[in-house]
Protein backbone atom coordinates (compact mmCIF):
# COMPACT_ATOMS: atom_id res chain seq x y z
CA UNK A 1 0.00 0.00 0.00
CA UNK A 2 0.93 3.55 -0.59
CA UNK A 3 2.06 5.78 2.26
CA UNK A 4 -0.81 8.10 2.98
CA UNK A 5 0.75 12.06 3.80
CA UNK A 6 -0.26 12.75 6.89
CA UNK A 7 -0.66 16.96 6.22
CA UNK A 8 -3.89 18.26 7.33
CA UNK A 9 -7.28 18.19 5.28
CA UNK A 10 -10.76 18.97 5.64
CA UNK A 11 -13.60 16.69 5.69
CA UNK A 12 -17.26 18.25 6.47
CA UNK A 13 -16.44 20.58 9.14
CA UNK A 14 -13.38 19.13 10.45
CA UNK A 15 -10.06 19.37 9.90
CA UNK A 16 -7.59 16.97 11.16
CA UNK A 17 -4.98 14.55 9.35
CA UNK A 18 -5.34 13.31 5.92
CA UNK A 19 -4.45 9.64 6.88
CA UNK A 20 -6.79 9.45 9.04
CA UNK A 21 -10.30 11.01 7.12
CA UNK A 22 -12.52 8.06 6.40
CA UNK A 23 -15.94 9.03 4.21
CA UNK A 24 -18.72 6.33 4.23
CA UNK A 25 -18.78 3.28 1.73
CA UNK A 26 -22.07 4.27 0.49
CA UNK A 27 -21.25 8.26 0.08
CA UNK A 28 -22.57 8.93 -3.62
CA UNK A 29 -18.86 9.42 -4.37
CA UNK A 30 -17.26 6.29 -3.63
CA UNK A 31 -20.03 4.49 -5.04
CA UNK A 32 -20.79 6.77 -8.55
CA UNK A 33 -18.65 9.26 -8.99
CA UNK A 34 -21.19 11.18 -8.45
CA UNK A 35 -19.24 14.56 -7.61
CA UNK A 36 -17.63 17.39 -8.63
CA UNK A 37 -13.85 18.72 -8.22
CA UNK A 38 -11.21 21.92 -8.23
CA UNK A 39 -7.75 22.16 -8.35
CA UNK A 40 -6.11 25.59 -7.39
CA UNK A 41 -2.84 26.60 -7.82
CA UNK A 42 -1.21 28.19 -4.62
CA UNK A 43 1.79 30.45 -5.32
CA UNK A 44 3.55 32.29 -2.51
CA UNK A 45 0.89 31.24 -0.26
CA UNK A 46 -1.70 32.96 -2.86
CA UNK A 47 -4.48 31.07 -4.32
CA UNK A 48 -4.33 31.85 -8.14
CA UNK A 49 -7.41 32.91 -9.66
CA UNK A 50 -9.28 31.67 -7.04
CA UNK A 51 -12.73 33.52 -8.15
CA UNK A 52 -12.70 31.90 -11.42
CA UNK A 53 -12.17 28.24 -9.67
CA UNK A 54 -15.16 29.53 -7.51
CA UNK A 55 -17.22 30.03 -11.19
CA UNK A 56 -16.67 27.15 -12.20
CA UNK A 57 -17.05 24.79 -8.84
CA UNK A 58 -20.57 26.69 -8.92
CA UNK A 59 -21.25 26.13 -12.36
CA UNK A 60 -20.25 22.54 -12.08
CA UNK A 61 -22.76 21.92 -9.20
CA UNK A 62 -25.35 23.60 -11.24
CA UNK A 63 -24.98 21.68 -13.87
CA UNK A 64 -25.29 18.19 -11.41
CA UNK A 65 -27.47 19.69 -9.81
CA UNK A 66 -25.96 19.42 -5.50
CA UNK A 67 -26.19 22.57 -3.89
CA UNK A 68 -23.10 24.56 -3.49
CA UNK A 69 -22.21 24.06 0.30
CA UNK A 70 -19.81 27.53 1.03
CA UNK A 71 -20.39 30.59 0.17
CA UNK A 72 -17.33 31.87 -1.49
CA UNK A 73 -15.79 33.76 2.01
CA UNK A 74 -16.14 30.11 3.41
CA UNK A 75 -14.51 27.88 0.66
CA UNK A 76 -11.27 30.78 0.77
CA UNK A 77 -10.98 30.82 4.91
CA UNK A 78 -11.03 26.74 4.86
CA UNK A 79 -8.46 26.81 1.65
CA UNK A 80 -6.32 29.32 3.77
CA UNK A 81 -6.36 27.37 6.41
CA UNK A 82 -5.02 24.50 4.93
CA UNK A 83 -2.24 26.36 2.81
CA UNK A 84 -1.17 27.70 5.83
CA UNK A 85 -0.95 24.28 7.52
CA UNK A 86 1.50 22.63 4.99
CA UNK A 87 4.89 22.31 5.29
CA UNK A 88 6.95 23.51 2.03
CA UNK A 89 9.07 20.80 1.04
CA UNK A 90 11.40 20.97 -2.31
CA UNK A 91 8.65 23.71 -4.15
CA UNK A 92 7.00 26.56 -2.17
CA UNK A 93 4.01 26.17 -4.62
CA UNK A 94 1.37 24.39 -3.81
CA UNK A 95 -2.21 23.26 -4.84
CA UNK A 96 -5.68 22.92 -3.10
CA UNK A 97 -7.80 19.89 -3.64
CA UNK A 98 -11.18 20.16 -3.19
CA UNK A 99 -14.39 17.88 -4.21
CA UNK A 100 -18.01 18.06 -3.44
CA UNK A 101 -19.96 15.06 -3.61
CA UNK A 102 -23.83 14.46 -3.50
CA UNK A 103 -23.83 12.86 0.20
CA UNK A 104 -24.42 9.57 1.62
CA UNK A 105 -27.30 7.58 1.20
CA UNK A 106 -28.47 4.16 -0.08
CA UNK A 107 -27.23 3.19 -3.08
CA UNK A 108 -30.14 4.21 -5.95
CA UNK A 109 -29.37 6.33 -9.44
CA UNK A 110 -31.92 8.72 -8.95
CA UNK A 111 -30.92 11.60 -7.00
CA UNK A 112 -32.26 11.48 -3.46
CA UNK A 113 -33.08 14.93 -2.46
CA UNK A 114 -32.44 16.97 0.85
CA UNK A 115 -28.80 15.07 0.90
CA UNK A 116 -25.89 16.57 2.93
CA UNK A 117 -23.06 16.91 0.50
CA UNK A 118 -19.57 15.44 1.60
CA UNK A 119 -16.92 18.13 1.29
CA UNK A 120 -13.30 16.87 1.20
CA UNK A 121 -10.31 19.62 0.81
CA UNK A 122 -6.43 18.55 1.01
CA UNK A 123 -3.67 20.66 -0.11
CA UNK A 124 0.09 18.98 -1.64
CA UNK A 125 3.25 20.46 -2.92
CA UNK A 126 2.96 21.35 -6.52
CA UNK A 127 5.24 19.26 -8.47
CA UNK A 128 5.59 21.64 -11.76
CA UNK A 129 7.11 20.11 -14.97
CA UNK A 130 11.04 20.08 -14.40
CA UNK A 131 13.66 22.32 -16.09
CA UNK A 132 14.65 19.53 -18.72
CA UNK A 133 10.95 19.62 -19.74
CA UNK A 134 10.73 23.10 -19.93
CA UNK A 135 14.17 23.46 -21.88
CA UNK A 136 13.25 20.83 -24.19
CA UNK A 137 9.51 20.42 -24.27
CA UNK A 138 7.44 16.91 -23.89
CA UNK A 139 6.24 13.83 -25.98
CA UNK A 140 2.31 13.28 -26.05
CA UNK A 141 0.98 10.69 -27.97
CA UNK A 142 -3.05 10.82 -29.69
CA UNK A 143 -5.93 8.76 -28.74
CA UNK A 144 -9.31 8.76 -30.29
CA UNK A 145 -11.66 10.79 -27.54
CA UNK A 146 -13.25 7.79 -25.92
CA UNK A 147 -14.64 9.68 -22.86
CA UNK A 148 -18.27 10.46 -22.20
CA UNK A 149 -20.36 13.76 -23.62
CA UNK A 150 -20.16 16.61 -20.58
CA UNK A 151 -16.41 17.11 -20.49
CA UNK A 152 -17.53 20.58 -19.53
CA UNK A 153 -18.68 19.29 -15.97
CA UNK A 154 -15.29 19.24 -13.70
CA UNK A 155 -16.52 15.48 -12.51
CA UNK A 156 -14.90 13.46 -10.20
CA UNK A 157 -15.90 10.54 -12.60
CA UNK A 158 -12.51 10.08 -14.10
CA UNK A 159 -11.82 6.98 -15.44
CA UNK A 160 -11.88 7.79 -18.89
CA UNK A 161 -9.21 10.06 -18.54
CA UNK A 162 -7.69 8.04 -16.37
CA UNK A 163 -7.55 5.72 -19.16
CA UNK A 164 -6.71 7.44 -21.64
CA UNK A 165 -3.54 9.39 -19.28
CA UNK A 166 -2.55 5.52 -19.05
CA UNK A 167 -1.90 5.42 -22.68
CA UNK A 168 0.93 8.01 -23.04
CA UNK A 169 2.27 6.91 -19.34
CA UNK A 170 2.90 3.21 -20.94
CA UNK A 171 5.05 4.97 -23.77
CA UNK A 172 7.00 7.28 -21.44
CA UNK A 173 5.29 10.32 -22.84
CA UNK A 174 3.42 12.78 -20.73
CA UNK A 175 0.11 13.52 -22.09
CA UNK A 176 -3.12 12.32 -24.52
CA UNK A 177 -3.90 14.50 -26.98
CA UNK A 178 -7.87 13.59 -27.80
CA UNK A 179 -9.58 13.82 -30.70
CA UNK A 180 -13.26 13.37 -30.88
CA UNK A 181 -14.33 13.11 -34.77
CA UNK A 182 -11.58 14.14 -36.20
CA UNK A 183 -11.34 17.28 -33.97
CA UNK A 184 -9.20 18.03 -31.43
CA UNK A 185 -10.83 18.21 -27.76
CA UNK A 186 -8.31 18.26 -25.05
CA UNK A 187 -5.83 15.99 -23.02
CA UNK A 188 -6.74 13.79 -20.40
CA UNK A 189 -6.13 16.38 -17.89
CA UNK A 190 -4.93 19.24 -20.00
CA UNK A 191 -6.33 21.48 -22.18
CA UNK A 192 -4.30 21.65 -25.75
CA UNK A 193 -3.27 24.90 -28.23
CA UNK A 194 -1.54 24.90 -31.56
CA UNK A 195 0.29 27.67 -33.03
CA UNK A 196 -0.15 28.28 -36.72
CA UNK A 197 0.97 32.00 -39.05
CA UNK A 198 1.44 33.42 -35.20
CA UNK A 199 -1.63 33.08 -33.74
CA UNK A 200 -2.88 30.82 -30.79
CA UNK A 201 -5.99 28.47 -31.69
CA UNK A 202 -8.05 26.55 -28.93
CA UNK A 203 -10.60 23.76 -29.66
CA UNK A 204 -14.33 26.00 -28.77
CA UNK A 205 -15.44 26.17 -25.53
CA UNK A 206 -18.34 22.83 -25.77
CA UNK A 207 -19.56 19.89 -23.81
CA UNK A 208 -16.69 18.27 -25.10
CA UNK A 209 -14.01 20.07 -23.22
CA UNK A 210 -13.23 21.10 -20.02
CA UNK A 211 -12.99 24.79 -19.74
CA UNK A 212 -9.55 25.47 -17.98
CA UNK A 213 -9.39 28.23 -16.12
CA UNK A 214 -5.91 28.76 -18.40
CA UNK A 215 -8.39 29.56 -21.35
CA UNK A 216 -9.30 33.09 -20.04
CA UNK A 217 -5.96 33.46 -18.88
CA UNK A 218 -4.21 32.75 -22.30
CA UNK A 219 -6.71 34.93 -23.99
CA UNK A 220 -5.60 37.50 -21.81
CA UNK A 221 -1.73 36.95 -22.03
CA UNK A 222 -1.91 36.86 -25.50
CA UNK A 223 -3.92 40.11 -25.60
CA UNK A 224 -1.11 41.65 -23.64
CA UNK A 225 1.65 39.89 -25.89
CA UNK A 226 -0.05 41.01 -29.36
CA UNK A 227 -0.60 37.51 -29.85
CA UNK A 228 -3.71 36.34 -32.05
CA UNK A 229 -5.91 34.34 -30.11
CA UNK A 230 -8.66 32.16 -31.76
CA UNK A 231 -11.30 29.61 -30.89
CA UNK A 232 -11.99 27.39 -33.57
CA UNK A 233 -12.54 23.70 -34.37
CA UNK A 234 -8.84 22.16 -34.85
CA UNK A 235 -9.15 19.19 -37.23
CA UNK A 236 -6.06 16.65 -36.60
CA UNK A 237 -3.94 17.69 -39.43
CA UNK A 238 -4.08 20.91 -38.23
CA UNK A 239 -2.46 19.28 -34.76
CA UNK A 240 0.40 17.45 -36.81
CA UNK A 241 1.07 20.16 -38.94
CA UNK A 242 0.78 23.05 -36.41
CA UNK A 243 3.69 24.79 -35.60
CA UNK A 244 3.73 24.47 -31.99
CA UNK A 245 1.56 22.63 -29.78
CA UNK A 246 0.72 23.35 -25.95
CA UNK A 247 -0.59 21.61 -23.19
CA UNK A 248 -2.16 24.17 -20.30
CA UNK A 249 -3.24 23.22 -16.62
CA UNK A 250 -2.98 24.15 -13.13
CA UNK A 251 0.16 22.19 -12.51
CA UNK A 252 2.00 22.40 -16.20
CA UNK A 253 0.80 26.50 -16.76
CA UNK A 254 1.93 26.05 -20.48
CA UNK A 255 4.06 23.28 -21.64
CA UNK A 256 5.30 22.91 -25.24
CA UNK A 257 4.70 19.73 -26.99
CA UNK A 258 7.59 18.73 -28.84
CA UNK A 259 7.05 15.48 -30.31
CA UNK A 260 3.42 13.88 -30.76
CA UNK A 261 2.91 9.85 -31.14
CA UNK A 262 6.96 9.80 -32.52
CA UNK A 263 7.09 12.85 -34.75
CA UNK A 264 8.86 15.92 -34.05
CA UNK A 265 6.22 18.96 -33.89
CA UNK A 266 6.98 22.05 -35.89
CA UNK A 267 9.11 23.36 -38.79
CA UNK A 268 12.75 24.41 -39.75
CA UNK A 269 14.64 24.68 -36.88
CA UNK A 270 12.83 24.85 -34.87
CA UNK A 271 11.21 21.33 -35.77
CA UNK A 272 10.87 19.34 -32.06
CA UNK A 273 11.98 21.99 -30.19
CA UNK A 274 9.90 24.68 -28.20
CA UNK A 275 8.68 28.03 -30.05
CA UNK A 276 8.77 31.00 -29.65
CA UNK A 277 5.03 31.77 -29.19
CA UNK A 278 5.58 29.31 -25.71
CA UNK A 279 8.47 31.65 -24.71
CA UNK A 280 6.19 34.57 -24.79
CA UNK A 281 3.02 33.00 -23.24
CA UNK A 282 5.55 31.40 -20.71
CA UNK A 283 7.30 34.45 -19.26
CA UNK A 284 3.91 36.34 -19.37
CA UNK A 285 2.52 33.80 -17.57
CA UNK A 286 5.26 34.64 -14.39
CA UNK A 287 4.68 37.91 -14.41
CA UNK A 288 0.53 37.02 -13.80
CA UNK A 289 1.61 34.90 -10.82
CA UNK A 290 3.31 37.53 -9.52
CA UNK A 291 0.62 40.36 -9.92
CA UNK A 292 -1.63 37.94 -8.18
CA UNK A 293 -3.68 39.46 -5.33
CA UNK A 294 -5.81 36.82 -3.32
C1 LIG B 1 -9.72 17.09 -18.69
C2 LIG B 1 -9.05 18.38 -18.34
N1 LIG B 1 -9.01 19.36 -19.26
C3 LIG B 1 -8.40 20.54 -18.99
C4 LIG B 1 -7.79 20.78 -17.76
C5 LIG B 1 -7.12 22.10 -17.50
O1 LIG B 1 -7.89 22.86 -16.62
P1 LIG B 1 -7.21 23.97 -15.69
O2 LIG B 1 -6.49 24.92 -16.60
O3 LIG B 1 -8.33 24.61 -14.98
O4 LIG B 1 -6.25 23.25 -14.76
C6 LIG B 1 -7.84 19.79 -16.78
C7 LIG B 1 -7.22 20.04 -15.46
O5 LIG B 1 -7.19 19.22 -14.60
C8 LIG B 1 -8.48 18.56 -17.07
O6 LIG B 1 -8.54 17.58 -16.14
Amino acid sequence: MHTLPDTLCYLNGEYGPLHEAKVSVLDRGFVFGDGIYEVIPVYGGKLFRFDEHMARLARSLAKVRIPNPHSEAEWLERCRKLVGALVERGSPDKLVYLQVTRGVAVRDHVMPQNLTPTVFMMTSVMKPPTAEQRHHGVACVSARDFRWERGDIKSISLLGNVLARQMSADHGAVETILFRDGFLTEAAACNVWVVHEGALLGPPKSEHVLEGIRYELLRELCEEEGIAFNLRPIPEADVVSADEVLLSSATKEVLPVTTLDGQAVGHGALRGKPGPVYARLFAAYQRAKLAQTI
